[in-house]
């Protein structure tokens, strides 16, 4: 047995690496556990402590697992080694899986740098400033390589703005430059993501509103449409902001069409929007934003449609498909939103897999406290907040998505700052009186996908045997570039276990009561 101190490491302490006979572990720093009554935990970081967590290389013939639950276990690491046995077990749910039966490739994990989230972060004392980054981003983090930037305001901003306000009807947009909440608090987080990230970030921005001057109705909120003398400029909007960020040294990797259209064309929101119809989408497409950025130097950018809930999906390329199916060529794919998947069904991707196989499907926002019956907006140790992500990440995923970008990265204790007082929850939730941050249940929801599914991982099949006495398990599997396989597997009942089976090999595997459980091992 031996000791290895790594001084590179300074923010997450000493680390020790020990050697047994057959495998490496390495002893993260644990969660600093504080309970909840009648909730899970949350795991408190301070100016000189805050938990990490490192990927575990799987060795030959063994596989490591990483475990969270209900009960307080954070990324709690376990190792087995694959029996190769060939005895079937008579009362076991067995997963087996088929790692040459392939579907999406993935594009990424995320959240979302809106002003609140950078203004929260920035109130911080500079350690904690860093360990929330290192948290999301870094080797001993979540390892997130996606960022969802708005284009301006949104109602997570501290007032209601757009870029060239000022002067009116300027469709050269002569007067378009950054806000103070870009160059003050979003640039400067953005730059340390990239600083940590250990993969290119790829960062969707988004516009809630324009400037009012091209809303049919002198409002940031409620009903308003884009008035045709500015399609043209609202294209030239988003092209300008892109350049911006980039003489800024910011690469966007993809733009969408609007958030939430419906929001603006049923008055939904009391905070920006926008709203469009399909077929004036379609024309603006077609005819500005398509060749506005295709012609531009960054003509491959990724363009995402939709940006709006699940029900719009199949209709939204119904339509376009028979009124313009060109400005279909001009998309790369379409952003879907998590707020109504509890009503409506997974099975709507469906379509759009088999009608419109070249366009990638990626959800762009989620988040918990959002509903008017959700009466406390953050809620402190909600395991029930984590498993409601868990289960739409796994649905998400066999249904083909590409990825899944959380809403804000850090909010306050009070959810904000919000100026429409739309207050919500996030994995992270900043006390800025304690100095301090706490990692809600949902923070290790997201990173049992994200730290262990990278970018270019390939989906695979697995095959759920049930047991008859048991409930069903939710799972998915990957292919990843390092090439291991990936297994996320939900369990929602007792403490049981179940069998993996992977070609001759088998391997029993002890699911904690209420836990995800992210298996790893060589595909060998
Ligand atoms: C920070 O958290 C650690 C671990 O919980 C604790 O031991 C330490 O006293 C805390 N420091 C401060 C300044 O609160
Ligand atoms: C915890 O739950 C019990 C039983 O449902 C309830 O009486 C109590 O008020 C709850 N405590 C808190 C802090 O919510
Ligand atoms: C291998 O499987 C057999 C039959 O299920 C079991 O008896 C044995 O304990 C297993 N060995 C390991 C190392 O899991
Ligand atoms: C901008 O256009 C609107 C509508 O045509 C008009 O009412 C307004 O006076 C114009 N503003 C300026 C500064 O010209
Ligand atoms: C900015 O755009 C230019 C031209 O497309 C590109 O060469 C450069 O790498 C970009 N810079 C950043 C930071 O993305």
């Amino acid at each position: 047995m031996f000791f290895i101190f790594n001084n590179s490491m300074k923010c997450f302490g000493l680390i020790f690496i020990l050697t047994t006979f057959t495998y490496i572990l390495a002893v993260d720093i644990p969660c600093a556990e504080r309970r909840i009554p009648n909730e899970s935990v949350v795991c408190v970081c301070n100016t000189s402590y805050c938990d990490d967590i490192t990927r575990e290389i799987p060795l030959k013939g063994a596989f490591v697992t990483y475990t969270s639950s209900k009960d307080g276990l954070r990324f709690k690491k376990d190792r087995g080694t694959w029996n190769v046995s060939h005895i079937e077990s008579c009362c076991l749910t067995t997963l087996e899986l088929f790692p040459t039966i392939k579907y999406q490739i993935v594009e990424g994990f995320g959240g979302a740098v809106t002003d609140s989230a950078a203004i929260n972060w920035k109130t911080l004392p500079l350690e904690l400033q860093d360990y929330l980054i290192r948290s999301y981003f870094s080797k001993n983090g979540l390892e997130y390589n996606m960022l969802r930037v708005p284009i301006g305001g949104t109602d997570f901003s501290t007032h209601a703005y757009a870029y060239n306000e000022s002067p009116e009807n300027d469709t050269h947009l002569s007067n378009y430059k950054l806000a103070p909440e870009d160059t003050l608090y979003k640039i400067p987080m953005i730059k340390s993501i990239m600083q940590v990230a250990t993969a290119p970030v790829h960062i969707v921005a988004t516009t809630w509103s324009p400037p009012l001057w091209m809303k049919t109705h002198q409002t940031y909120g409620g009903y308003s449409r884009l008035k045709r003398q500015y399609y043209q400029t609202y294209a030239d909007y988003h092209l300008k902001f892109i350049e911006q960020y980039n003489q800024s040294g910011i690469p966007v990797w993809g733009i969408t069409t609007t958030n939430e259209p419906i929001n603006g064309l049923f008055s939904l929101a009391s905070f920006n929007s926008l709203g469009w119809d399909i077929t004036e989408m379609g024309e603006w497409i077609l005819n500005n934003l398509g060749p506005t950025i295709r012609k531009s130097a960054f003509k491959d950018l990724k363009l995402l449609a939709g940006d709006d809930q699940r029900a719009t999906i199949p209709y939204w390329f119904n339509v376009m498909f028979s009124r313009y199916p060109k400005a279909l060529d001009y998309i790369d794919g379409i952003a879907v939103h998590y707020y109504t998947d509890k009503f409506v069904p997974a099975a709507v991707f469906k379509a759009v897999t088999l009608t419109h196989p070249d366009k990638i499907i990626l959800s762009t926002e989620a988040c918990e406290g959002s509903f008017p019956w959700q009466k406390e907006k953050v809620l402190l140790g909600s395991w029930d907040r984590a498993k409601s992500y868990i289960e739409d990440i796994l649905e998400d995923l066999n249904y083909n998505l590409v990825g899944w970008i959380d809403w804000n990265l850090c909010l306050n204790m009070g959810g904000g700052p919000n100026w429409a007082a739309n207050y919500v929850d996030s994995p992270i939730i900043v006390d800025k009186d304690k100095q301090e941050f706490l990692k809600q249940p949902m923070y290790y929801a997201m990173g049992h996908f994200s730290k262990f599914i990278p970018r270019d991982s390939i989906r695979i099949k697995v095959l759920e045997k049930k047991h008859f006495f048991t409930s069903h398990l939710r799972h998915v599997a990957f292919v990843t570039p390092k090439n291991t396989i990936v297994v996320v597997v939900y369990n929602d009942g007792q403490t049981r276990s179940i069998r993996l089976k992977n070609r001759n090999k088998q391997a029993t595997l002890n699911l904690k009561a209420h836990s995800v459980t992210t298996i790893e091992f060589l595909y060998e």
